[in-house]
């Protein structure tokens, strides 16, 4: 049996960087979960003493911080670095780019649009930096009677689609003397999700490794079915099925956003030896 790997697949370039992060400050915790995935979030506890707190009140006085991948708010910063000098930030840097640019057109005068879900941790922390009037839509007729001034700065949750954001631009910039837009959009899903789709064209079979209630896997899972038929979700090695490597030759691997490599070279390896 052949094995290939997608050339882009599992965790994505910052939540590898906060991982490494919280590697090398033993001992800390997190302010929130550090990711979506519980078992990286036990591997880090029994592996490097990383804690847990879901909120401020928890955190103790001058111990060692580590902020989350999505940011978290200006004000949530400050009581933070109120309470110990030693924090950690690591914020994707795809996160502090919204985060900057907000506090930025703000401070020219620019009123802010922001396309994604308010209610996401992100967007409030992307938010929190607005000093002028800031708007968080997912449509663009959620701007209607906004009521936003001449200059209007748009920006957009990372894991938006490019096309969603692209109407609401299209909204603003006949309704606005300016419209500054910026795509900050982060294109780590649809890499994740190209390379699925062309390893699909190669193979007999695909497996897809991740979390079965995981919304990117699914996708993952149904962009393979409809290139590869024998396309499969699993979540560790034990869910692999002998029957379904009878008479294949080449194996495709890929592997939802928030599946540790340590779970997938576990099926890397238990495949090579079917
Ligand atoms: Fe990951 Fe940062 Fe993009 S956390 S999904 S690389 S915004």
């Amino acid at each position: 049996m052949q094995v290939k790997l997608a050339e882009s697949y599992g965790f994505c370039f910052g939540v590898k960087r906060a991982i490494r992060m919280a590697e090398s400050h033993e001992g800390s915790v997190t302010f929130g979960p550090l990711i979506h995935n519980p078992q990286e979030i036990d591997r880090l506890k029994q592996g490097f003493n990383v804690g847990l707190a879901d909120s401020l009140d928890e955190i103790k006085d001058n111990s060692e911080v580590v902020i989350r991948t999505h940011g978290i708010t200006k004000t949530d910063l400050n009581i933070l670095k109120s309470k110990t000098d030693k924090v950690v930030d690591a914020t994707c840097p795809f996160v502090t780019k919204p985060q900057e640019i907000c506090a930025q057109m703000s401070s020219y005068g620019y009123d802010i649009v922001i396309f994604g879900d308010e209610n996401h941790p992100e967007v409030k922390g992307v938010k929190s930096y607005a000093t002028t009037k800031v708007v968080v839509v997912l449509k663009p007729e959620e701007l209607l009677g906004a009521e936003l001034g001449d200059k209007v700065a748009v920006v957009s949750q990372t894991t938006r689609k490019a096309s969603e954001f692209l109407a609401i631009v299209n909204f603003l910039i006949p309704r606005h003397k300016e419209t500054r837009v910026f795509n900050t959009i982060c294109n780590a899903t649809g890499d994740n999700q190209d390379a699925a789709r062309e390893l699909a064209k190669e193979v007999d079979i695909m497996i897809i490794v991740g979390g079965k209630h995981s919304s990117n896997t699914k996708q993952l899972l149904d962009i393979c079915k409809s290139i590869c038929d024998n396309s499969y979700l699993i979540e560790t090695e034990q869910d692999l099925e002998l029957t379904w490597f009878e008479n294949k030759k080449i194996c495709g691997v890929t592997a939802g956003a928030s599946t540790p490599d340590w779970v997938i070279d576990a099926v890397y390896k238990k495949i090579k030896e079917i």
